[in-house]
């Protein structure tokens, strides 16, 4: 299969047109890849038109994967709509998408491979998620390997996800190259998730305090402690009575380390990002902002 740069329609490429697929390419073309499990939104499109924008060609992979997820029942709530992600696909250009079936991913049973990934996974929502950044590894790793892709582009919405998967291309020997990007927000500042399709029109609106709460520390210009910023968006995310917090860490945003809890972000110098996760009901959502650039 020949790929068809700036041609409709988005072509369903399978793993016996991969290899061919890359040999046609013209020499020192570059691919781009966006890794989806679907139910794909503005913020997945925002990925590929940036992959457009770097790359030659840009692939997109559908997949829901298991192993990352801590609850069977999220797993099987998870929204598919591979049909409509596909017209969505088309519509911004995106050359081919790649729809693997499990046994081609896990042919070994379906289990989490178990890499180095330098304390990042069992971190912040990797300890409210064991196994979860091991699941994200195995599968993207996979993907690599069956993709070859030079870039990869995620989004950083899943700011310790995008951490995670830069040290899995640091294992790879930086390849692919990983671009992040920038977080995709509602008007009202809610930050767009596959997950928001499960929220009703009224959580939709109530879970936009969750930007406006990371916007308020921003604006207080390193002045809070991480002490002082959990009380105050604690109070401020739960004030409606619709939504429960789960977590606020304040880290550093290079290595995710914890700044001293009591003394203020300015007193530090570094670039501090506040990672937040709530439930609007069951529906667990999660943000993040830099507040302070150091
Ligand atoms: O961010 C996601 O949608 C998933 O974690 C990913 C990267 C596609 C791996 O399943």
């Amino acid at each position: 299969m020949t790929p068809t740069p700036n041609q409709a329609p988005t072509q369903l490429i399978s793993v016996a047109d991969i290899i061919a697929w890359k040999q046609a390419l013209e020499k020192g073309s570059t691919v781009g890849f966006v890794p989806t499990m679907g139910a794909l939104h503005e913020g997945h499109l925002a990925l590929i038109q940036s992959a457009m924008q770097h790359c030659d060609v840009v692939v997109a992979s559908i997949y829901i994967n298991p192993t990352q997820f801590n609850l069977s029942a999220d797993f099987s709530a998870y929204p598919s709509d591979v049909d409509g992600d596909i017209a969505m696909l088309h519509s911004v250009g995106c050359h081919a998408v790649f729809l693997p079936e499990t046994d081609l991913l896990y042919p070994h049973g379906v289990a989490p491979d178990h890499f180095d990934l330098a304390g990042l996974d069992g971190l912040l929502e990797g300890a409210h998620r064991p196994g979860h950044f091991q699941g994200v590894a195995t599968v993207v790793n996979r993907l690599f390997d069956l993709l070859m892709p030079d870039k990869a582009f995620f989004g950083l919405k899943d700011f310790q996800q995008v951490k995670v998967v830069q040290q899995l291309a640091t294992i790879r020997d930086s390849n692919p190259e990983i671009i992040p990007c920038p977080i995709v927000r509602e008007p009202s500042g809610l930050a767009m998730s596959s997950r928001n399709r499960r929220l009703t029109p009224d959580q939709c609106a109530d879970a936009s305090v969750i930007f406006i709460a990371l916007q308020a520390i921003a604006d207080s210009q390193g002045s809070l402690s991480p002490v002082e910023i959990q009380s105050q968006m604690t109070g401020a995310i739960q004030a409606s009575g619709a939504l429960i917090v789960e977590a606020i860490d304040v880290v550093c945003a290079d290595d995710l380390t914890c700044p001293d809890p009591m003394i203020p972000l300015r007193n530090h110098d570094k670039k501090v990002q506040v990672m937040v996760s709530a439930f609007a009901g069951e529906v667990r959502l999660i943000d993040n902002l830099t507040v302070y650039t150091g």
